[in-house]
């Protein structure tokens, strides 16, 4: 069986890559949710729906695990999606998101003075704050809705990139300042390195996140690992593609990446 990794469109294949590096043979499929990119627009509803239909997509093709890289989806879906759909749907099978790792992670570091960027929904459903007080309520969290950021990695505005952080990050270090900036977007793995140049603080990125915690919870469920198989087989599919789409998954990737179409 395979290990699934879902997006809501290209971001997560950052973080597929990432997982590739640590598991060099494990069979993974990927699934990016072109057709309705962005999801961090979307109402709950729809957004549950949509990730809905990838499951059952990616289900269907034999992934006994997902992980759901789309931090949006990690916030808004995941609780439905384990606790609704798969006891109704797939019970034997398993779906992971990205804020519970990473939140463990920067309880794990210490941090007391946090920034957090997202998308729109996701800072507006404020789960990395509460989550975060709930587990320490001595971290102070500063929030900043990024939503220009996604656009201009997506449409090649790497121009105006450096002048669009400075504007979202430049309140949140007035003051005490930050000691850590958790990125909290998979199209914010992109832009890791332009922060540690510019800024002082730590950088909590997912692509250094989520591989080293995955290998956590195969320790404790070996019976998932088992279940993979393991012949390195990459498999990429996008519910659009487009010439676009096809030069990007494979700059993602560093290698030549065959797009294949999804049909939900
Ligand atoms: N992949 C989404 C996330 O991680 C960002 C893009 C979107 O809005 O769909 O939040």
């Amino acid at each position: 069986m395979k290990l699934g990794v879902f997006d809501s469109g290209l971001g997560g294949m950052l973080i597929a890559s990432a997982i590739r590096d640590q598991f060099a043979d494990i069979d993974m499929l990927y699934l990016g949710d072109t057709l309705h990119l962005p999801y961090g627009n979307r109402s709950a509803e729809t957004i549950f729906q949509y990730c809905k239909a990838s499951m059952d997509f990616m289900f269907a093709q034999g992934c006994r695990l997902i992980i759901v890289a789309c931090n949006t989806a990690s916030a808004t879906a995941l609780r439905r999606l384990q606790q609704e759909y798969l006891p109704e749907r797939y019970p034997d099978r398993r779906i992971l998101g990205v804020v519970v790792p990473t939140i463990e992670e920067a309880l794990d570091k210490g941090y007391k003075r946090l920034g957090v960027i997202g998308t729109n929904y996701t800072v507006s459903t404020n789960v990395y704050e509460e989550e975060l007080k709930k587990l320490n309520p001595e971290i102070h969290i500063k929030q900043q809705k990024s939503p220009l950021l996604v656009p201009l990695i997506e449409h090649g505005g790497q121009a105006w990139l450096d002048d669009v952080m400075d504007h979202y990050i430049e309140p949140m270090i007035s003051g005490d300042g930050l000691e850590a900036l958790l990125l909290g977007c998979t199209h914010y793995v992109l832009l890791k390195d332009r922060l540690r140049a510019h800024y002082g603080f730590d950088v909590m990125s997912q692509d250094e996140i989520i591989p080293p915690k995955l290998v956590q919870y195969f320790d404790n469920h070996p019976e998932i690992y088992r279940d993979l198989t393991h012949n390195g087989f990459s498999e990429f599919y996008l519910t659009d593609i487009n010439e676009n789409y096809q030069q990007s998954a494979s700059e993602v990737c560093g290698v030549d990446v065959e797009l294949k179409l999804a049909e939900l």
